[in-house]
């Protein structure tokens, strides 16, 4: 099979915001606890950080992580994970139906983002608190001294104020499973309100409101539509989330699941700009996909699990070949939607529905899914050219028309280099892939790699799996050209002109 991607020197999509190589870590399962906090763990530093997760971390390049929720922060007492840590109460986290012992916390949070380079994205508590708690919190993170919350957060330690820039004005509140659920109206009024106290005590903050929690919610259109209407001026960014699974066995149809993807993203862009005219409003509403993944291998699992358990193994998928393939796909249509994507958080960032496992033997390793994330996060900087790529589709029970390929271009700052992701999703056929140079000179191929060659259910749990080298490349005037292997997820870069 032929397909190819055309550089468009001339027609840029926009400017990467890197926040959208974000993740996420929550009070769930196995990710604070035995995941990135394990005092007495031989690699563990004073604070009992897992030095070897942080390694791992570093290498995924993660600008921001979304804390302390996802469904646990609905029902989370900020004010019990600070202070001397023998003095923190044991609480019930209704959300996942375990304990929560407090001896992580926001200080430690703040702590070890520093190791892995990250900013915080902190969720506010919109399901059993509101203004009161959101208000205190923000005192407590972000003024200087002279207040009750300040120097209280000065007597635990910290004498400068954590400045927390980003913040989620609650988790999926749209969603009948979450804690203090509520309908679109009363939402957007607490969103509204909370943001509003929230920006007296310090106006440089940016707000997240909640969007849908999948595009399947039957709430979808009509609650993004009402929460705008109620709180545009105080929101900055509407969240999506977005998780898939090949329940099925059916790996056509879960790898076109991309294609959902950007309708999901194109109808979010469409509504809140829609509400911008309505509102004749200068401002603009851009996205934050705070959740995205594979998510489905542990559900049965997890449905059978024993509660008020001291973190559980919880949502531990163990992704395979055809996870990463997806996850690659993803990420290029997030980068087709960086003119109005600034934020997203792969869910999550160790052990939960994660990229980075730890093992009952004290080890540390990459998911397959690892893969792909670290070679966007890393290279994918700069601006998104339009996308004009050539595939034959196939179709599938949900979608009529699927390309073959997915891919993307993107220039860097400087404009000398092009970087090209790519997915075949031909489970058989190899593509003779060009990447056309279009209106640029190219003089070099610097990086032409490939993950492929794995079965589809396929996992890494012994660290097998490794990018390669992809040597069919030939460099002519018209462009390069390169054979992309059945299954694989490719990158290539190209010194340009
Ligand atoms: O990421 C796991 C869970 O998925 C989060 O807690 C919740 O927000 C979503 O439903």
């Amino acid at each position: 099979m032929k397909s190819s991607i055309t550089l468009d020197k001339y027609a840029p999509v926009g400017q990467i915001d890197e926040r959208i190589y974000g993740s996420f870590i929550e009070h769930l399962g196995r990710a604070v606890y035995t995941g990135i906090y394990q005092p007495g763990h031989p690699s563990a530093d004073e604070n009992g950080f897992r030095q070897d997760v942080i390694d791992l971390i570093n290498q995924l390049n993660v600008p921001i992580i979304r804390y302390p929720g996802g469904n646990f922060v609905s029902g989370f007492n900020w004010e019990d994970s600070i202070g001397p840590k023998d003095a923190r109460p044991r609480r019930l986290d209704l959300a996942w139906q375990t304990i929560e012992t407090n001896q992580f916390g926001l200080h430690e949070f703040m702590q070890w983002l520093d190791k892995v380079h990250a900013a915080p994205m902190m969720a506010v508590n919109l399901g059993t608190r509101g203004i009161d708690a959101a208000r205190n919190l923000i005192e407590y993170t972000n003024f200087p001294k002279g207040s009750y919350y300040s120097d209280m957060r000065r007597k635990n330690g910290a004498e400068a104020p954590f400045n927390i820039k980003t913040w989620c004005l609650g988790n999926e509140m749209d969603g009948p499973w979450q804690i203090g659920h509520k309908d679109a109206v009363a939402y957007g009024k607490l969103a509204d309100e909370t943001a509003h106290a929230m920006r007296i005590v310090d106006d440089t903050i940016e707000t997240v409101a909640c969007g849908s929690s999948a595009l399947t919610m039957p709430t979808f259109g009509s609650w993004e539509s009402t929460v705008l209407d109620i709180a545009y001026d105080q929101v900055d960014y509407l969240s999506l989330h977005r998780y898939y699974g090949n329940q099925d066995n059916d790996t056509p149809n879960f790898l076109a699941q991309s294609l959902d993807l950007d309708d999901f993203i194109s109808g979010v862009v469409a509504i809140c700009d829609a509400i911008k005219a309505r509102k004749h409003s200068k401002k603009t509403i851009n996205l934050s996909l705070d959740e995205w993944n594979v998510w489905y291998h542990s559900n049965d699992h997890d449905a059978q699990d024993a509660k008020w358990q001291e973190h559980p193994h919880k949502l531990e998928d163990i992704y395979n070949f055809e996870d990463a393939l997806l996850v690659g796909s993803m990420l290029i249509t997030m980068l087709h939607h960086a003119d109005r994507l600034k934020m997203a958080c792969l869910a999550q960032l160790v052990n939960v529905i994660a990229p980075i496992m730890t093992d009952e033997n004290g080890g540390a390793w990459a998911q397959s899914i690892f893969y792909p994330f670290m070679q966007v996060s890393t290279l994918g900087k700069g601006t998104v050219l339009t996308p004009i790529v050539k595939s034959e589709t196939y179709g599938t029970k949900e979608f009529a028309a699927v390309p073959y390929v997915d891919g993307v271009a993107v220039l860097n700052d400087a404009g000398d280099t092009a970087t090209v992701f790519a997915v075949n999703k031909s489970l058989d056929t190899p593509q003779e892939f060009t990447i056309a140079a279009g209106d640029f000179q190219f003089d070099q191929v610097t990086l032409s790699s490939q993950f492929a060659g794995y079965g589809l259910k396929e996992t890494n749990e012994d660290g097998h799996m490794r990018l390669a080298d992809n040597t069919s490349y030939y460099l002519a005037d018209d462009g390069v050209h390169v054979t992309l292997a059945p299954a694989s997820w490719n990158v290539f870069q190209i010194k340009v002109q």
